[in-house]
C-alpha cells in the first residue's frame, strides 16, 4: 500500500472515539520498532519528521526507510512533517513525497498565522496532501525553539472556527496544558489539562480532528532506568495516561509522542552499557533499544490510543 493521508484515519478515529499515534522518527531502529509494533497490532500509523530530524537523517534516507517500513508492513502509513515553520519547508516535504504537513504559525499574530497557513493549504491541497495548523502555544523545548511557561498560551475557542474556515486546514493542534519534552509539570505539581477548552472546541468544530502535541507520559520505568544507570532526570514528569485516554475519547484524533521514544532508547542503552561495559558492537545495544521502542509503542496503541485492530 502506498503512503496515505490522515483523512480516512481521522474520520474513523473521530467516530470510534480513539486516536492515532503520531510518532517522531530519526533513524532506522526507531522506524523499525514503531512499525513492527503497529503491524503486530494492526494499527493505523502516522510517522512524523521534524525539521531537525530531516536535517539529521537527510530527506532521502528517511523517505527510503519509511517506504521500506510501508513495504514490510503493508499498513496504511501517513508520513507527516512535524512543526513546519516556513512555506518553503512544507513545499519541499510535499514535493518530496510526504502525505501530510504541519505548518506551525502558533507563534505569529492571528492574521499572519492565517495567511501563512492558507498559503501552505492551497499548495498542499493542489498536490493531494493534508495540512495541520496550530492555534495556541505549548510550553517546552523543540529543536530550535524554547517556549517559556510565561509565553505559552491556551488556545482560544472563539478563534477556532474562523481559523479553520479561512485557512482550510484538515486538522488543528491546540494548547490545553501539555508541553514538549520530559519536564511537563513542576515536581509536586498536580498534572492538569484544560478539558473544558477541548470540549468547547469540539462543540465549535463538529466532526473535526484535533491534535494533541506534547503528549508523552514520560514513562516512569524509563526515567528510572536512566536515573539508575548514570543519568540525572529526577524531575521528569509527563501527561498521565488516563488524561490521554480521555482526550482520545473526545475530539483528539492525533496524539504526538516523541519524548517517550527518546527515553526508552536512552534508558535501554544506558542500562546496556552499565551491564556490559566491555561491549562495543552497536547492534548489541541498538537491538534491545529497538525492542523496547516496539514494546512502548505496542503499549501506547493498546492501552492509551485505543487504535489496536483499526488499520
Ligand atoms: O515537538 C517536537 C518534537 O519532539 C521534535 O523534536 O525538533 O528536537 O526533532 P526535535
Ligand atoms: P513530547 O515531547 O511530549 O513527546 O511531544 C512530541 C510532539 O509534540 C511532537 O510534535
Ligand atoms: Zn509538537
Amino acid at each position: 500500500m502506498p503512503l496515505v493521508t490522515s483523512t480516512e484515519m481521522f474520520k474513523k478515529a473521530y467516530e470510534g472515539g480513539y486516536a492515532i499515534g503520531a510518532f517522531n522518527v530519526n533513524n532506522m531502529e526507531i522506524i523499525q520498532g514503531i512499525t513492527e509494533a503497529a503491524k503486530e497490532e494492526n494499527a493505523p500509523l502516522i510517522l512524523q519528521v521534524s525539521s531537525g530530524a530531516r536535517k539529521y537523517a537527510n530527506h532521502t534516507y528517511l523517505m527510503k526507510l519509511v517506504e521500506a517500513a510501508e513495504h514490510e508492513t503493508g499498513l496504511p502509513i501517513c508520513l507527516h512533517l512535524d512543526h513546519g515553520d516556513t512555506f518553503e519547508l512544507c513545499k519541499s516535504c510535499i514535493d518530496g513525497g510526504f502525505t501530510s504537513v504541519m505548518i506551525d504559525g502558533s507563534h505569529l499574530p492571528f492574521e499572519e498565522n492565517v495567511k501563512l497557513t492558507k498559503q501552505v493549504v492551497d499548495y498542499a491541497h493542489s498536490k493531494g496532501v493534508v495540512v495541520e495548523g496550530e492555534l495556541g502555544r505549548l510550553a517546552g523545548v523543540e529543536d530550535d525553539v524554547n517556549v517559556s511557561e510565561e509565553d505559552a498560551t491556551y488556545t482560544r475557542p472563539d478563534e477556532v472556527e474562523e481559523f479553520v474556515a479561512r485557512t482550510g486546514v484538515d486538522s488543528l493542534a491546540i494548547a490545553i496544558g501539555t508541553s514538549h519534552g520530559a519536564y511537563k509539570f513542576k515536581p509536586g505539581q498536580k498534572p492538569q489539562l484544560r478539558f473544558d477548552i477541548l470540549e468547547e472546541i469540539g462543540k465549535r468544530l463538529p466532526n473535526f480532528p484535533i491534535v494533541l502535541h506534547g503528549a508523552s507520559s514520560v514513562m516512569p520505568e524509563y526515567v528510572e532506568m536512566i536515573n539508575s544507570n548514570g543519568g540525572a532526570m529526577p524531575d521528569a514528569i509527563g501527561i498521565p495516561e488516563e488524561m490521554l485516554r480521555q482526550a482520545a475519547s473526545m475530539a483528539v484524533c492525533k496524539i504526538n509522542i516523541d519524548s517517550d521514544l527518546r527515553l526508552a532508547l536512552t534508558g535501554t542503552i544506558r542500562k546496556y552499557f552499565n551491564d556490559h561495559p566491555e561491549h562495543f558492537d552497536p547492534r548489541q545495544y541498538l537491538g534491545p533499544a529497538r525492542t523496547n521502542i516496539k514494546e512502548l509503542v505496542r503499549h501506547k496503541i493498546r492501552n492509551v490510543l485505543g487504535c489496536s485492530g483499526k488499520a
